[in-house]
């Protein structure tokens, strides 16, 4: 079965741990973290703090994804306040190896992170440590835009470099997933997909989820 990971960046703040109730009573499998500092990206979520909030009203993994500088600062903080999956943008971090090591010594799943345009030769000498990729098919720092087309292309192209090196790493793909658009990312060959506006902006989070499953086959 695929993932279905609704992030909670289109969540109402004001709601938060009844909204992260209702995507787990909706179906969802993950819930999706995006925190955001400012200088990575230019916007600013939250932290840890919220991070341990949400971990104590679901017992859906999260699914943590740092868009922030120097990553390695914070993993401790991230695992201690309940991550499971652990993402770092590869762009974000001089000590790629060092970070995606010390998020699994600390208890979590590694995952890396590519931007659009960053390559996916970026990967070769990271992909047989971690247990997940997420390709970002938007640029990250907000939610509710359009899904860039070749995330398709670099699906495929990712699925192939993973299967050819005999490799189990989860593909994630994170940005514009909704109704149009999860069915041929799912061919394409990913694994977990992200969802903001296309869950929380709907009226019934149940419909939502289950048009998802049906267009996934499941
Ligand atoms: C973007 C975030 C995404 C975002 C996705 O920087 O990493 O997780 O919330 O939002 P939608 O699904 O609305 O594109
Ligand atoms: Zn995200």
């Amino acid at each position: 079965m695929k993932i279905i990971a609704p992030s909670i960046l289109s969540a109402d703040f004001a709601r938060l741990g009844e909204e992260v109730q209702a995507v787990e009573k909706a179906g969802a499998d993950w819930i999706h973290v995006d925190v955001m500092d400012g200088r990575f990206v230019p916007n600013i979520t939250i932290g840890p703090v919220v991070c341990k909030a949400v971990n104590r009203v679901t017992d859906l993994p999260l699914d943590v994804h740092l868009m922030i500088k120097q990553p390695e600062l914070y993993v401790e903080d991230f695992v201690k306040a309940g991550a499971d999956y652990i993402t770092i943008q590869v762009e974000s971090t001089t000590h790629l190896n060092r970070t995606v090591n010390l998020i699994r010594e600390l208890g979590a799943k590694p995952g890396v992170v590519l931007n659009p345009t960053t390559p996916l030769s970026s990967l070769e000498w990271v992909l047989e440590y971690v247990d997940l990729v997420m390709l970002m098919s938007v640029n990250p720092g907000f939610g509710g835009q359009k899904f860039i087309d070749n995330s398709l292309r670099k699906t495929e192209e990712l699925a192939n470099m993973i299967q050819s090196k005999g490799l189990n790493a989860l593909i994630e793909l994170d940005g514009g997933i909704n109704s149009k658009t999860i069915k041929s990312a799912s061919d394409a060959g990913c694994d977990a997909f992200v969802a903001g506006s296309a869950i929380f902006g709907s009226e019934d989070y149940t419909a939502t989820i289950k048009e998802f499953r049906t267009l996934l086959g499941e």
